[in-house]
């Protein structure tokens, strides 16, 4: 079944289920400022899971757009992507282990068609120390299960040492069957929600050459190890605990997060052995194909799944709602180093057509305009920002390898090629590699102080500082957040309606609010609004939210910034009779709560026509 086939059929089934069927969030994160993009179907809805009441209900189903910057060096193993997207249903305190783990079967074996025998599961063995138990229900339920469709079911542990032998159900630990945005129980941050998971593996079969010949064949095999016979295809994750200081606690709900990688359900279902070979990349390897005179995807699989990738990966980010350009900061770095990694392969594969790579942009938005149709919104964005970006790379490609060294290459050096050529520092790694050159012994210390010294690029690069990184959720983000609405509505009245919010990022100490306005603050300004700001922290209004319709919320004039991830029904968060603002939350009750003096700490441009504040409480 192709993969645009069992998206539609996936919402369809959780649908009959109950479900509400919910649009994608951006991939860029809101009022999330530790990680650079959405990486899993929770992350935007963690303030439900956590108990907010969700608008469309306590039973959720979607399609995720997802973002692995940490990937961009794997692609190439026949199964990692950079963007993917994520099915997921959602149990928002709800339904829990028995109807979801028989859906999740019913939908793989009835709907997908796949064979049960090839089905495997795993289940968590439970961790004292923690207090939390083994997962036994979820191995009685399994069993219940296959029991159904005649297959043994022996359940064993430690099959990382012993084997598979003739089970079907496994018990690993912390680090395999234990899922929070941060890994295991021990890496989890205070404040970060998780819990035990289920996972559903599919049996490409022992006669995959891979294993024979593999650094695995004489250890043995189990559905964990990485060989390549097995893959994941499924995650159900029973979030049902946060980390407090003093340990894990139980959540006010037990949830269910069920994902499952929609690629690599394609593939399975297809019945291939490479996602690339799926219908959600085939028709970006036919174009590589003709680009390149006729170049074999299996004779050249690395370049070739480079490129499909990189580019499908920035278009879907520069073709986000909240879409951003090539940069040299932030997500927009992300970006360029896609293209720019894109063009290298393509220059690998004797591709010499210019402007080649916005083909692959618009081959990528016409095969997924139905499924999001903000790509066709933002198609031009898309072509004109690709081939801009194209064209500036082709102008100093030539200079800038020049510059890399023959023989020893540091970090000032690789950040000044970056500074005047736009080589990312990955890339100046990669082809000092190929070119058998060894890096300074310390490179990145060098790297980073020159970037440092280079003010204005403080967070270039710094995706690794984002790496599992974590949105909390103290109280102290909870109020500035509702402060956020507070300056919202305060900008509005100083400077006019056509203040809009741009963007927003909030930690526990400070607040960053980007808004459209095309001049520099004055002084005057800057001090009545933060003066409207704390006249309302000090007016006690009551904060409160009503679901309505966005057309409704529209009508009563409520503030909405990113409407395209909300589904029919939104959150009109009212603060007092002083704002009113479509939000998913979480706010205070009462301005009182926020117990604070608001400050102004900077402003400043953040591009053309948007301005940025900094503030805090004090
Ligand atoms: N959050 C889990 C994962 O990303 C299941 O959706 O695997």
């Amino acid at each position: 079944m192709k993969g645009n086939e069992i998206r539609r059929k996936y919402l369809e089934f959780f649908k009959s289920k109950g479900h509400a069927i919910i649009p994608s969030a951006s991939l860029m994160p809101e009022n999330d400022p530790t990680t650079l993009f959405i990486s899993s179907g929770m992350q935007p809805l963690i303030p439900y899971l956590m108990g907010e009441k969700h608008p469309d209900g306590k039973r959720l189903v979607n399609s995720q757009k997802s973002f692995r910057s940490g990937d961009i060096e794997e692609v190439g193993d026949n199964r990692h992507n950079t963007f993917f997207e994520m099915l997921g249903n959602w149990s928002l305190g709800d339904y829990f282990k028995k109807e979801q783990l028989n859906w999740v079967f019913e939908f793989l074996t009835k709907e997908l068609k796949i064979d049960p025998k090839r089905l495997y599961v795993t289940v968590y063995s439970g961790n004292k120390e923690i207090g939390v138990e083994r997962d036994n229900e979820s191995v009685e339920i399994w069993k219940e299960i296959f029991k159904k469709h005649n297959i043994d079911s022996r359940n064993y542990d430690n099959s990382e040492t012993e084997g598979m032998r003739d089970g079907r159900i496994f018990y690993y630990g912390d680090n395999k069957n234990w899922w929070s945005r941060s890994g295991e129980p021990a890496n989890m941050p205070v404040g970060e929600i998780g819990g035990p998971d289920s996972e559903i593996f599919y049996d490409m079969g022992a006669e995959l050459k891979r294993h024979e010949n593999s650094e695995w064949k004489d250890k043995p095999c189990h559905v964990n190890c990485d060989c390549g016979r097995f893959i994941e295809v499924g995650n159900s994750v029973f979030i049902e605990f946060i980390k407090k200081e003093d340990g894990f606690k139980a959540l006010k709900q037990k949830n269910v997060d069920f994902g499952g990688g929609l690629e690599r359900l394609a593939m399975v279902s297809e019945g291939k052995d490479n996602v690339f070979e799926t219908d959600l990349f085939i028709n970006i390897l036919k174009k590589i194909e003709e680009l390149s005179g006729n170049k074999k995807y299996r004779d050249n699989m690395k370049a070739f799944e480079v490129i499909a990738d990189h580019m499908k990966g920035a278009t879907f980010i520069m073709g986000d709602d909240k879409g951003v350009a090539p940069a040299n900061v932030d997500q927009g770095y992300i970006v360029r180093r896609l293209i720019r990694r894109t063009i290298r392969f393509g220059q690998q594969l004797g591709i010499t057509k210019s402007s080649w790579t916005k083909e692959i942009a618009r081959i990528i938005i016409d095969d997924y305009k139905e499924a999001y149709p903000e790509l066709n919104r933002n198609a031009e964005f898309i072509i004109n920002e690709t081939e801009k970006e194209e064209d500036k790379f082709m102008k100093t490609l030539v200079k800038g390898e020049k510059m890399i060294s023959n023989d020893k290459m540091d970090g000032k050096a690789a950040f000044n090629i970056f500074q005047t050529y736009g080589y990312p520092v990955e890339m100046t790694k990669e082809i000092v590699a190929e070119r058998g050159i060894k890096l300074s012994h310390e490179f990145d210390t060098e790297y980073n102080e020159a970037m440092k010294k280079h003010q204005s690029l403080s967070r270039t690069a710094a995706e690794g500082k984002f790496k599992g990184g974590l949105a909390d959720q103290s109280g102290e983000t909870t109020k500035l957040h509702t402060v956020c609405h507070l300056l919202l509505e305060s900008l509005k009245r100083v400077l006019g309606d056509h203040i809009h919010q741009k963007g927003s990022n909030i930690t526990a100490k400070r607040l960053r609010f980007d808004f459209s306005h095309g001049a520099k603050m004055t002084d005057e300004e800057k001090d009545r609004v933060e003066k409207q700001v704390n006249e309302a922290i000090q007016a006690d209004y009551p904060v409160s939210f009503e679901e309505m319709s966005l057309k409704e919320a529209k009508k009563i004039g409520a503030e909405g910034v990113f409407e395209s991830k909300y589904g029919d029904k939104v959150k009109v968060y009212s603060v007092g009779d002083f704002s009113t603002e479509i939000c998913g939350g979480p706010h205070v009750d009462n301005t009182n709560k926020i117990n604070g003096v608001f400050k102004i700490k900077k402003e400043q441009s953040s591009g053309a026509g948007v301005r940025r504040i900094k503030g805090i409480l004090e």
